[in-house]
Protein backbone atom coordinates (compact mmCIF):
# COMPACT_ATOMS: atom_id res chain seq x y z
CA UNK A 1 0.00 0.00 0.00
CA UNK A 2 1.14 3.71 -0.88
CA UNK A 3 0.35 7.46 0.52
CA UNK A 4 0.01 9.99 -2.23
CA UNK A 5 1.47 13.31 -1.19
CA UNK A 6 -0.55 14.61 -4.34
CA UNK A 7 -1.71 18.25 -3.04
CA UNK A 8 -1.19 17.46 0.51
CA UNK A 9 -0.05 20.32 3.12
CA UNK A 10 3.57 19.29 3.87
CA UNK A 11 5.91 21.19 5.92
CA UNK A 12 9.42 20.87 5.44
CA UNK A 13 11.92 21.65 8.24
CA UNK A 14 15.21 23.04 7.22
CA UNK A 15 13.82 23.42 4.30
CA UNK A 16 16.09 26.10 3.03
CA UNK A 17 18.88 24.25 3.16
CA UNK A 18 20.66 22.17 0.47
CA UNK A 19 18.85 18.52 0.53
CA UNK A 20 15.49 20.23 2.15
CA UNK A 21 15.39 23.17 -1.11
CA UNK A 22 16.02 19.95 -3.32
CA UNK A 23 13.22 18.26 -1.65
CA UNK A 24 10.88 21.06 -2.18
CA UNK A 25 11.41 21.83 -5.01
CA UNK A 26 10.46 17.81 -6.00
CA UNK A 27 7.79 18.18 -3.92
CA UNK A 28 6.05 21.00 -5.78
CA UNK A 29 6.66 20.44 -8.93
CA UNK A 30 6.76 16.55 -8.94
CA UNK A 31 3.39 16.07 -6.23
CA UNK A 32 2.18 19.12 -6.74
CA UNK A 33 2.01 19.64 -2.75
CA UNK A 34 1.31 22.83 -1.03
CA UNK A 35 4.83 23.11 0.84
CA UNK A 36 5.55 25.46 4.15
CA UNK A 37 9.29 25.71 5.02
CA UNK A 38 10.20 26.64 8.79
CA UNK A 39 13.87 27.50 8.54
CA UNK A 40 16.19 29.60 11.10
CA UNK A 41 18.66 30.13 7.72
CA UNK A 42 21.54 29.51 9.86
CA UNK A 43 23.13 27.41 6.68
CA UNK A 44 19.76 28.12 4.59
CA UNK A 45 19.46 30.10 1.86
CA UNK A 46 15.86 31.74 0.17
CA UNK A 47 17.89 31.66 -2.89
CA UNK A 48 17.53 27.83 -3.26
CA UNK A 49 14.00 28.28 -3.36
CA UNK A 50 13.74 30.97 -6.23
CA UNK A 51 10.69 30.63 -8.54
CA UNK A 52 8.90 28.28 -6.28
CA UNK A 53 5.58 28.88 -5.14
CA UNK A 54 6.04 28.42 -1.23
CA UNK A 55 5.32 29.64 1.97
CA UNK A 56 7.99 30.77 4.18
CA UNK A 57 8.25 30.98 8.00
CA UNK A 58 11.53 31.62 9.22
CA UNK A 59 12.40 30.20 13.06
CA UNK A 60 13.58 27.39 14.93
CA UNK A 61 12.40 24.06 16.10
CA UNK A 62 13.17 24.72 19.13
CA UNK A 63 10.29 26.79 19.41
CA UNK A 64 7.62 24.62 20.93
CA UNK A 65 4.80 27.13 20.19
CA UNK A 66 5.79 27.35 16.40
CA UNK A 67 6.18 24.23 15.52
CA UNK A 68 2.93 23.37 16.93
CA UNK A 69 1.37 25.93 15.47
CA UNK A 70 2.42 25.00 11.94
CA UNK A 71 2.18 21.12 12.62
CA UNK A 72 -1.28 21.61 13.08
CA UNK A 73 -1.72 22.97 9.48
CA UNK A 74 0.12 20.48 7.77
CA UNK A 75 -0.73 16.63 6.94
CA UNK A 76 2.81 15.89 6.25
CA UNK A 77 5.93 16.81 7.60
CA UNK A 78 9.61 16.44 6.52
CA UNK A 79 11.97 17.21 9.24
CA UNK A 80 15.66 18.65 7.96
CA UNK A 81 16.60 21.01 10.06
CA UNK A 82 19.83 20.20 11.75
CA UNK A 83 22.82 21.94 13.40
CA UNK A 84 25.97 20.36 11.18
CA UNK A 85 28.94 18.10 12.09
CA UNK A 86 31.45 21.34 12.60
CA UNK A 87 28.93 23.35 14.72
CA UNK A 88 27.84 19.98 16.96
CA UNK A 89 31.54 19.27 18.02
CA UNK A 90 32.69 23.14 18.80
CA UNK A 91 29.16 23.46 20.47
CA UNK A 92 27.90 20.31 21.80
CA UNK A 93 24.97 21.80 24.24
CA UNK A 94 23.33 23.94 21.09
CA UNK A 95 23.46 20.53 18.64
CA UNK A 96 21.53 19.03 21.76
CA UNK A 97 18.72 21.55 21.78
CA UNK A 98 18.60 21.84 17.93
CA UNK A 99 18.84 17.94 16.48
CA UNK A 100 17.57 16.12 19.85
CA UNK A 101 15.10 18.61 22.06
CA UNK A 102 13.95 20.16 18.78
CA UNK A 103 13.53 17.00 17.38
CA UNK A 104 11.31 16.31 19.96
CA UNK A 105 9.56 19.56 19.68
CA UNK A 106 8.92 18.29 15.97
CA UNK A 107 7.94 14.60 16.82
CA UNK A 108 5.27 15.83 20.06
CA UNK A 109 3.66 18.43 17.84
CA UNK A 110 3.47 15.39 14.85
CA UNK A 111 1.85 12.69 17.41
CA UNK A 112 -0.49 15.37 18.67
CA UNK A 113 -1.56 17.00 15.71
CA UNK A 114 -2.57 13.44 14.09
CA UNK A 115 0.18 14.16 11.06
CA UNK A 116 -0.25 11.67 8.10
CA UNK A 117 3.11 10.58 7.58
CA UNK A 118 6.48 12.31 9.03
CA UNK A 119 9.91 11.42 7.63
CA UNK A 120 13.44 12.10 9.35
CA UNK A 121 16.79 12.63 7.60
CA UNK A 122 19.29 10.80 9.80
CA UNK A 123 23.25 10.20 8.90
CA UNK A 124 25.30 7.31 8.43
CA UNK A 125 28.06 8.73 10.55
CA UNK A 126 26.23 7.38 13.26
CA UNK A 127 28.01 3.46 12.26
CA UNK A 128 31.64 5.26 13.27
CA UNK A 129 33.97 3.12 11.95
CA UNK A 130 31.76 -0.15 11.14
CA UNK A 131 33.36 -3.68 11.29
CA UNK A 132 32.31 -4.85 8.42
CA UNK A 133 31.31 -3.22 4.78
CA UNK A 134 28.74 -2.71 3.38
CA UNK A 135 27.11 -1.33 6.32
CA UNK A 136 23.77 -2.72 7.35
CA UNK A 137 21.06 -0.39 9.17
CA UNK A 138 21.03 -2.77 11.94
CA UNK A 139 24.66 -3.15 12.08
CA UNK A 140 26.90 -1.72 15.32
CA UNK A 141 26.46 1.73 16.13
CA UNK A 142 29.33 4.00 17.40
CA UNK A 143 29.70 7.76 18.00
CA UNK A 144 32.77 9.61 17.21
CA UNK A 145 30.89 12.98 17.26
CA UNK A 146 28.49 15.08 18.69
CA UNK A 147 26.88 15.08 15.51
CA UNK A 148 25.70 11.37 15.45
CA UNK A 149 25.08 10.79 19.04
CA UNK A 150 22.44 13.76 18.21
CA UNK A 151 21.27 12.39 15.16
CA UNK A 152 20.72 9.13 16.86
CA UNK A 153 19.02 10.33 19.71
CA UNK A 154 16.42 11.61 17.55
CA UNK A 155 16.37 8.53 15.62
CA UNK A 156 15.63 6.83 19.20
CA UNK A 157 12.87 9.40 20.21
CA UNK A 158 11.16 9.00 17.11
CA UNK A 159 11.10 4.88 17.35
CA UNK A 160 9.80 5.62 21.00
CA UNK A 161 6.97 7.89 19.43
CA UNK A 162 6.35 5.35 17.08
CA UNK A 163 6.27 2.55 19.27
CA UNK A 164 4.37 3.75 21.88
CA UNK A 165 1.76 6.15 19.99
CA UNK A 166 2.41 4.76 16.91
CA UNK A 167 3.26 8.02 15.04
CA UNK A 168 3.70 6.97 11.06
CA UNK A 169 7.64 7.79 11.02
CA UNK A 170 9.91 7.06 9.24
CA UNK A 171 13.74 7.83 9.07
CA UNK A 172 16.47 7.67 6.05
CA UNK A 173 20.29 7.96 7.19
CA UNK A 174 22.15 9.86 4.17
CA UNK A 175 25.78 9.03 3.35
CA UNK A 176 27.73 12.02 2.16
CA UNK A 177 25.46 13.98 -0.67
CA UNK A 178 25.98 15.99 -3.19
CA UNK A 179 24.67 18.16 -5.89
CA UNK A 180 22.49 21.27 -6.46
CA UNK A 181 21.94 24.14 -4.06
CA UNK A 182 25.33 22.46 -1.98
CA UNK A 183 27.23 26.16 -1.57
CA UNK A 184 30.92 26.01 -1.71
CA UNK A 185 30.96 29.63 0.21
CA UNK A 186 29.69 27.55 3.42
CA UNK A 187 32.29 27.24 5.08
CA UNK A 188 30.07 23.97 6.42
CA UNK A 189 29.46 22.61 2.55
CA UNK A 190 30.57 19.09 1.70
CA UNK A 191 34.16 17.97 0.15
CA UNK A 192 33.01 18.11 -3.16
CA UNK A 193 31.70 21.78 -3.54
CA UNK A 194 35.09 22.87 -2.03
CA UNK A 195 37.08 20.60 -4.19
CA UNK A 196 35.56 21.91 -7.50
CA UNK A 197 35.62 25.57 -6.28
CA UNK A 198 39.38 24.80 -6.06
CA UNK A 199 39.62 22.83 -8.92
CA UNK A 200 38.04 25.98 -10.90
CA UNK A 201 40.50 28.15 -9.29
CA UNK A 202 43.04 25.99 -9.97
CA UNK A 203 44.47 25.99 -6.53
CA UNK A 204 45.75 22.97 -4.47
CA UNK A 205 43.09 20.40 -3.49
CA UNK A 206 43.72 20.13 -0.23
CA UNK A 207 42.57 16.71 1.65
CA UNK A 208 42.75 16.46 5.09
CA UNK A 209 45.07 13.10 6.08
CA UNK A 210 46.10 10.73 3.18
CA UNK A 211 42.79 10.45 1.41
CA UNK A 212 42.51 6.75 1.47
CA UNK A 213 39.18 7.24 3.66
CA UNK A 214 36.30 6.09 1.69
CA UNK A 215 32.86 7.49 1.35
CA UNK A 216 29.44 6.62 -0.42
CA UNK A 217 28.51 9.73 -2.52
CA UNK A 218 25.00 10.39 -3.19
CA UNK A 219 23.69 12.61 -5.81
CA UNK A 220 20.71 14.65 -4.33
CA UNK A 221 18.16 13.61 -6.99
CA UNK A 222 18.23 10.48 -5.63
CA UNK A 223 18.56 10.95 -2.32
CA UNK A 224 15.49 13.01 -2.67
CA UNK A 225 13.77 10.15 -4.54
CA UNK A 226 14.51 8.16 -1.55
CA UNK A 227 13.06 10.82 1.06
CA UNK A 228 9.83 10.77 -0.78
CA UNK A 229 9.51 7.11 -0.66
CA UNK A 230 9.95 6.92 2.73
CA UNK A 231 6.42 9.23 3.06
CA UNK A 232 4.75 7.10 0.51
CA UNK A 233 5.90 3.37 1.07
CA UNK A 234 3.20 2.05 3.87
CA UNK A 235 6.09 -0.60 5.20
CA UNK A 236 8.31 2.59 5.70
CA UNK A 237 6.70 3.47 8.95
CA UNK A 238 8.81 2.60 12.18
CA UNK A 239 11.57 1.80 9.83
CA UNK A 240 14.92 3.01 8.94
CA UNK A 241 17.27 2.89 5.55
CA UNK A 242 20.56 3.94 4.43
CA UNK A 243 20.68 6.11 1.81
CA UNK A 244 23.38 6.07 -0.38
CA UNK A 245 25.10 4.13 -3.78
CA UNK A 246 26.31 1.60 -2.69
CA UNK A 247 29.81 2.12 -4.04
CA UNK A 248 32.96 3.00 -2.21
CA UNK A 249 35.53 5.52 -3.61
CA UNK A 250 38.25 7.29 -1.87
CA UNK A 251 39.01 11.13 -1.06
CA UNK A 252 42.31 10.92 -3.45
CA UNK A 253 40.31 8.89 -6.22
CA UNK A 254 37.32 11.81 -5.77
CA UNK A 255 39.84 14.86 -5.86
CA UNK A 256 40.83 13.09 -9.28
CA UNK A 257 37.83 12.23 -10.82
CA UNK A 258 37.09 16.26 -10.29
CA UNK A 259 40.44 17.23 -11.84
CA UNK A 260 39.71 15.30 -15.10
CA UNK A 261 36.00 16.26 -14.99
CA UNK A 262 37.05 20.22 -14.96
CA UNK A 263 40.49 20.21 -16.76
CA UNK A 264 42.10 21.93 -13.84
CA UNK A 265 45.45 22.38 -13.46
CA UNK A 266 45.19 21.66 -9.85
CA UNK A 267 47.31 19.46 -7.71
CA UNK A 268 46.49 17.42 -4.63
CA UNK A 269 48.07 18.30 -1.10
CA UNK A 270 47.58 16.56 2.09
CA UNK A 271 47.05 18.10 5.21
CA UNK A 272 46.34 18.02 8.39
CA UNK A 273 43.43 15.63 9.50
CA UNK A 274 40.38 18.21 11.55
CA UNK A 275 38.66 16.34 14.65
CA UNK A 276 36.32 14.82 12.85
CA UNK A 277 38.20 13.44 9.96
CA UNK A 278 38.05 9.53 12.30
CA UNK A 279 36.18 7.41 9.68
CA UNK A 280 38.24 5.43 8.11
CA UNK A 281 35.90 3.47 5.11
CA UNK A 282 32.17 3.84 4.93
CA UNK A 283 29.34 2.50 2.01
CA UNK A 284 26.64 1.60 2.69
CA UNK A 285 24.14 -1.40 2.54
CA UNK A 286 21.17 -0.41 0.47
CA UNK A 287 19.34 -3.59 0.19
CA UNK A 288 16.64 -3.16 2.26
CA UNK A 289 16.08 0.59 0.36
CA UNK A 290 15.57 -0.97 -2.50
CA UNK A 291 13.22 -3.77 -1.33
CA UNK A 292 10.90 -1.82 0.88
CA UNK A 293 11.34 1.56 -1.56
CA UNK A 294 11.54 0.26 -4.70
CA UNK A 295 14.74 2.91 -4.42
CA UNK A 296 17.60 2.54 -7.07
CA UNK A 297 20.49 5.32 -7.49
CA UNK A 298 19.64 6.49 -11.14
CA UNK A 299 23.10 8.72 -10.81
CA UNK A 300 26.56 7.96 -11.01
CA UNK A 301 29.24 9.73 -9.60
CA UNK A 302 30.87 10.64 -12.85
CA UNK A 303 27.63 11.70 -13.93
CA UNK A 304 26.66 13.65 -10.57
CA UNK A 305 29.75 15.35 -10.22
CA UNK A 306 29.96 16.54 -14.02
CA UNK A 307 26.20 18.16 -12.88
CA UNK A 308 27.52 19.53 -10.19
CA UNK A 309 30.39 21.22 -11.93
CA UNK A 310 28.34 22.63 -14.03
CA UNK A 311 25.49 23.78 -11.40
CA UNK A 312 28.60 25.24 -9.63
CA UNK A 313 30.11 27.01 -12.06
CA UNK A 314 26.91 29.03 -13.53
CA UNK A 315 25.64 29.77 -9.49
CA UNK A 316 28.98 30.65 -8.32
CA UNK A 317 31.83 33.20 -9.29
CA UNK A 318 33.87 32.31 -6.61
CA UNK A 319 36.43 31.22 -9.21
CA UNK A 320 36.72 34.67 -10.71
N1 LIG B 1 24.22 16.57 3.24
C1 LIG B 1 24.59 15.40 3.70
O1 LIG B 1 25.52 14.76 3.17
C2 LIG B 1 23.86 14.77 4.87
C3 LIG B 1 24.32 13.54 5.33
C4 LIG B 1 23.67 12.95 6.42
C5 LIG B 1 22.56 13.56 6.98
N2 LIG B 1 22.14 14.78 6.53
C6 LIG B 1 20.97 15.38 7.18
O2 LIG B 1 20.12 15.92 6.20
C7 LIG B 1 19.46 17.10 6.67
C8 LIG B 1 19.72 18.23 5.71
O3 LIG B 1 21.11 18.49 5.66
P1 LIG B 1 21.78 19.46 4.58
O4 LIG B 1 23.01 18.82 4.09
O5 LIG B 1 20.77 19.91 3.62
O6 LIG B 1 22.26 20.65 5.52
P2 LIG B 1 21.91 22.21 5.49
O7 LIG B 1 22.71 22.82 6.59
O8 LIG B 1 22.06 22.75 4.13
O9 LIG B 1 20.37 22.20 5.86
C9 LIG B 1 19.88 22.28 7.16
C10 LIG B 1 18.82 23.36 7.18
O10 LIG B 1 18.28 23.42 8.50
C11 LIG B 1 18.22 24.79 8.89
N3 LIG B 1 18.28 24.83 10.35
C12 LIG B 1 19.35 24.61 11.16
N4 LIG B 1 18.98 24.73 12.44
C13 LIG B 1 17.65 25.04 12.45
C14 LIG B 1 16.71 25.31 13.49
N5 LIG B 1 17.07 25.32 14.76
N6 LIG B 1 15.42 25.54 13.13
C15 LIG B 1 15.05 25.57 11.83
N7 LIG B 1 15.91 25.36 10.82
C16 LIG B 1 17.20 25.09 11.12
C17 LIG B 1 19.42 25.45 8.22
O11 LIG B 1 19.30 26.85 8.11
C18 LIG B 1 19.40 24.74 6.87
O12 LIG B 1 18.57 25.40 5.95
C19 LIG B 1 20.02 17.32 8.08
O13 LIG B 1 19.10 16.79 9.00
C20 LIG B 1 21.31 16.55 8.09
O14 LIG B 1 21.65 16.12 9.40
C21 LIG B 1 22.77 15.40 5.48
Amino acid sequence: MTYQLNNKKILVTGGAGFVGSNLVRALIKQHNAKVTVLDDLFTGHLKHLDGLDYEFVQGTVEDVNLVEKLVSEHQVVFHMAARNIIVSNKNPREDLNVNVVGSFNVFAAALKYGIERIVYTSTSSIYGNPQTLPIAEDDRKSFLSFYSASKFSAEVYAKAFHEVHGLPVSIVRYSNVYGYNQSPSNPYCGVIGKFIDAAFKNEDIRIHGDGEQTRDFTFVTDAVDATISAAIYDKAIGNEYNIGTGVEISVNKLAELIIQITGSKSSIVHIDKRDIDNIRRRVVNIEKTRHDLKYQPLVTLKNGLTETISWQQKHYTMSS
